[in-house]
């Protein structure tokens, strides 16, 4: 059964369980945690996820604002973006839980949902787990409750006014906080680009060297913007482990893979079907159709360049047909 009504701000709380973490209510769902899983409990059923893949694919749904989109936090259980609204479903994207009518659908206001998200991930993410990092490079999310991470579940994104490193805008990284380069990237070069600006531009041109900016990167799986022209994001990142999502876009997406590899699986965006593996090298440039989902796997830390179109017209215009789910026919 489907039920698409918009859910009012509802947001019950309630008691702490046993091993002291709280469960929380919204809509039809009530979400409850345990020392190994997260459990989604929603009309007629319950969904069951490992605590640590819930976690982490929760900390990108509320650190991107749901992103673009559908974001399948496994085959079952995830949200779509309605950019003001969003969709959380049970099987939804699932051809087997469509088949026997068994998904379930809530629509949300967003800042409700995202408020919502973030009192579970507070509430749930232990001290020394960090659901941005690595899985060698972060401690465990299992067990009774214990502390909290509110520094690593609350990173904030910089927004840089004109250029990183121009005078009074902000600093590069590691420049002036000093964080460190990551175990894995100790290859990478930190010089400095060399800069001849004309007289008079001297505080109107900088360069940095994106390699060192990424190689002091402690986070993966999560794409900083770094250049807005017009609707043109480019947002590189460092990855490593799995892609705590499965990404179902409402448009096409670009990757340049930077360095090293990443092997991903592509889906069908609807039935979960799989459609084929793309292993990219660095180097290699693909284009993600707007009619599939992917996940990627990146075997050791590795750098890629994701090229998101933020057009707000482009969902309604693929879903329509008026455009082709890729973009260039050969
Ligand atoms: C994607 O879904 O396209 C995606 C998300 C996060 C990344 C890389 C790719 O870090
Ligand atoms: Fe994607």
């Amino acid at each position: 059964m489907s039920t698409a009504t918009l859910t009012g701000t509802t947001l019950l709380t309630a008691a702490q369980n046993k091993l002291g973490y709280e469960s929380f209510s919204i809509g039809k769902f009530t979400f409850e945690r345990d020392e190994y899983f997260a459990h989604i409990i929603y009309p007629g059923n319950r969904h069951i996820m490992p605590i640590e893949a819930f976690l982490r694919a929760l900390m990108r749904d509320v650190a991107w604002g749901f992103f673009y989109g559908t974001v399948n936090f496994d085959n079952v259980f995830g949200t779509i973006n309605h950019y003001g609204t969003v969709e959380m479903y049970i099987g939804l994207n699932n051809f087997a839980y469509r088949n026997s009518h068994r998904e379930y659908v809530e629509t949300f206001q967003s800042k409700d949902l995202k408020k919502f998200f973030e009192s579970i991930l507070a509430n749930w993410t232990n001290e020394g787990f960090d659901p941005f990092a690595a899985p060698e490079e972060t401690g465990e999310a299992y067990g009774p409750k214990r502390g909290d991470n509110l520094q690593a579940i609350q990173r904030e994104r910089l927004a840089a006014k004109r250029f990183l490193g121009l005078p009074g805008d902000l600093k590069l990284r590691g420049d002036a906080e000093g964080q460190p380069v990551n175990r894995q990237f100790t290859d990478v070069s930190q010089e400095k680009p060399e800069l001849h600006p004309e007289q008079g531009f001297e505080s109107e041109v900088h360069a940095v060297n994106l390699f060192a900016y990424l190689s002091r990167s402690d986070v993966t799986w999560n794409p900083s913007v770094v250049s807005v022209v017009h609707d043109s994001l480019l947002c590189p990142t460092t990855e490593e482990h799995i892609l705590p999502i499965i990404h179902g876009n409402d448009r096409v997406e670009w990757f340049v893979q930077l360095s090293d590899e990443i092997i991903w699986d592509v889906e069908d965006k609807m039935t979960g079907a799989p459609v084929c593996k793309v292993t990219m090298k660095a180097g290699d440039v693909s284009a993600m159709p707007a009619d599939i989902r992917h996940r990627g796997y990146s075997p050791r830390r590795s750098m890629l360049l994701v090229w998101e179109n933020n057009d707000g017209t482009l969902p309604q215009r693929y879903a329509s047909g008026e455009f082709k789910p890729y973009p260039v026919e050969f």
